[in-house]
């Protein structure tokens, strides 16, 4: 593990899965098959990492790649924090926002984020909602919610998804776990050219880059599911390289570890 990767692994304690492990960890690697000779039905691949490492545009294209389908957990925290505002509930009322993360209708479909119906793709990328979905991912009843939504979405395999303690919490038996990273300017400039995200923050690269350390902070210090690297993870320094080149790396990797295990 090189100095960077050493941030995010030894530095915090490692948090243990709350409930017991999901039924990817004892899969019967036998059912794994070989499509024309390369690749492979039910992999679970965990990407994990910072904002602005790159991995929406990995995982979109990862999962574009092998047909998987690809699950952005942010979205998920984001979507939560966005109804809460919209039904005018507080952000630390843990319960009520437990509440809301169990009975809302959450979809990904077609690079569409639904929320009980409400299309709230360029909704969620503002930064107020960077900020309160922060807040939303804080909270333990919130994330012991969304993490066992998000188990029942991956757990039969085909699937790529994408946040912060993917490999760690919510899959740790999934069969590739990444953990992406890059220089806090060059996230930053990524941020600020990212359409998805509004808010007109094109040009600020400063403010940004002080916004998004603040919420590595947050991201990284809470109490339950820091942001952190696997023990068994890659780690991947997309620092100066460019989305066609970590895809291309990463695919091969895949790949390799697929047919390595078949
Ligand atoms: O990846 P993102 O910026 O869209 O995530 C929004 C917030 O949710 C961010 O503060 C990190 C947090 N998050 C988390 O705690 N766990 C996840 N699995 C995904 C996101």
């Amino acid at each position: 593990m090189n100095a960077a990767a050493s941030r995010y692994g030894t530095a915090v304690t490692r948090v243990a899965a709350s409930t017991a492990p999901p039924s990817s960890q004892r899969r019967d690697r036998g059912t794994l098959r070989c499509y024309t000779g390369r690749l492979l039905t039910s992999l679970i691949i965990a990407i994990d990492g910072p904002s602005g490492a790159g991995k929406g545009t990995l995982a979109r294209r990862l999962a574009e790649a092998l047909g998987y389908r690809h699950i952005d957990t942010g979205a998920m925290y984001r979507a939560v924090a966005w109804k809460a505002h919209q039904i005018g509930l507080p952000l630390d009322a843990e319960s009520e926002l437990a509440e809301l993360a169990e009975r809302a209708d959450l979809r990904q479909e077609g690079g569409r984020i639904t929320i009980d119906d409400a299309d709230v793709t360029r909704a969620i990328r503002t930064p107020e909602m960077d900020h309160s979905a922060a807040r939303v991912a804080r909270l333990p009843a919130v994330r012991a919610i969304l993490v066992e939504r998000q188990r029942a979405l991956g757990d039969g395999g085909g699937v790529v998804m994408e946040g912060r303690d993917i490999g760690t919490v919510v899959f740790p038996g999934a069969d590739v776990k990444l953990f992406l990273d890059a220089s806090a300017e060059e996230r930053a400039r990524r941020r600020a050219h990212d359409d998805a995200h509004s808010g007109g923050q094109q040009g600020s690269v400063d403010r940004l880059k002080t916004d998004m350390a603040a919420r590595d902070q947050s991201d990284s210090t809470r109490k339950v599911a820091p942001l952190q690297m696997a023990d068994d993870a890659i780690y991947v320094d997309t620092t100066g390289v460019d989305a066609d080149e970590v895809f291309a790396r990463v695919l091969a990797l895949v790949t390799e570890k697929a047919t390595g295990e078949l």
